[in-house]
């Protein structure tokens, strides 16, 4: 059985018939360029996540960078967030001439440890920024708390976690802004680069929207230096097609979740995904760690260099590994916690009478663990 990393197509041939009207829409409209499905997408975000105001803009990044700008940090400011990311949320608030600080992880959630925040505010401390990893929300009560007590701001990076809750509240409602991506292999894709920003605050909604557009409000005056970045109405089209699926989507991620956990448990030094009981994943990644052996002889070094090996892409047990729909997850960096190696098999449609999967994996990835430990 072939497990695709991403499957982009098995998305898109239900909808295809309904993107292609209204993409059609926006070609025989010729509104590129914040036409009313814009607007029309910005209200039924803001319904489906239950948030006053949602801000179109053209990719997850830019909306890290409005964000921040928006909360008027700048230059000698820390934000507060976590090393276990993608590049553009740290990269974010140096764009914006402030410094990231990184605090660890929780190694079971991957996320932002709140246990560990207070020892790294400082005066210069202006904002905290959590990322809802993998498709689960940080523990924002936690966070939020510490904020408050702290006066600081909250920026929720919720690339991967649309939709996700955390004790049932929506993720992106915490903090004072929160943050998605349409990047195609997200839950909710685009066919190009998107983003948006999200906030119940009416200042700060007035602050981005204005920021998308250079900073301009009226026409052709300019308060601030800001982005052209505007979220592009073809993919607005898109999105309003596909917003409709979503909760349908995520539903079914959940669902092939328990099918790996329940076929993937018991396999010697393989973790399965940890969700905390608060949270609601959407699963946008279901990572497995697997650890080499701690021993710090020379064996184990060995066996470290060999791991190294193994895990490279190029590498045959790398290939082997993917053809079974697992991939590394490059650098996976713990913290503190030790050096473990993540992997991710892309959720996909699994039957889940099909036992064949189990096999596999017995099969292919248990004789490789054990050439692993046996150096
Ligand atoms: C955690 C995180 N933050 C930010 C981004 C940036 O989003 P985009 O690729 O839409 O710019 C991503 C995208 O992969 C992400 O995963």
């Amino acid at each position: 059985m072939k497990v695709p990393m991403l499957d982009l197509n098995a998305q898109y041939e239900p909808l295809m018939a309904d993107i292609r009207v209204a993409l059609d829409k926006v070609f025989t409209e010729h509104h590129y360029i914040m036409g009313s499905q814009v607007k029309a997408l910005e209200e039924r975000m803001q319904e489906y996540l239950g948030i006053k105001h949602a801000i179109g803009c053209a990719s997850g990044t830019d909306a890290l960078v409005l964000a921040i700008k928006a909360l008027g940090i700048e230059e000698g400011d820390e934000v507060i967030t976590t090393p276990f990311t993608f590049f553009a949320t740290a990269s974010s608030i140096w764009r914006n001439h402030a410094r990231p600080v990184f605090v660890d992880i929780d190694p079971k959630t991957f996320n932002l440890d709140p246990a560990r925040i207070e020892a790294a505010i400082t005066p210069r401390t202006k904002a905290i920024m959590p990322v809802h990893l993998f498709g689960q929300c940080a523990d924002m009560e936690a966070i939020m708390a510490i904020a408050t007590k702290h006066n600081l701001k909250v920026i929720e990076d919720n690339a991967q976690g649309i939709g996700s809750t955390w004790n049932g509240k929506m993720s992106c409602s915490f903090g004072d802004i929160g943050t998605l991506s349409f990047f195609p292999s997200k839950n909710l894709g685009a066919m190009g680069d998107a983003g948006m920003c999200l906030t119940n605050d009416d200042e700060m909604a007035a602050n981005l929207r204005q920021l998308r557009v250079h900073g301009e409000n009226p026409k052709y005056y300019h308060k601030w230096v800001g982005l052209n970045s505007r979220l592009d109405t073809m993919q607005a089209a898109v999105l309003l097609v596909k917003l409709e699926a979503l909760a349908a989507w995520s539903e079914a991620r959940r669902a092939n979740a328990a099918y790996y956990n329940e076929h993937l448990a018991g396999i010697e030094d393989l973790t399965t995904p940890y969700i905390d009981p608060k949270a609601v994943s959407i699963y946008n990644q279901y990572t497995l760690v697997t650890s080499p052996s701690g021993r710090a002889d020379e064996a184990s070094a060995r066996q470290r260099h060999r791991l190294r090996g193994i895990l490279s892409p190029a590498s045959a047990s790398a290939r082997m590994l993917q053809r079974i729909g697992i991939q590394r997850r490059g650098s996976a960096h713990l913290g503190s916690h030790g050096s473990k190696s993540a992997f991710h098999p892309h959720l996909s449609r699994i039957n889940a009478g099909n036992e064949r999967l189990r096999g596999r994996i017995h099969k292919r990835v248990l004789p490789l663990r054990r050439s692993m430990c046996t150096i």
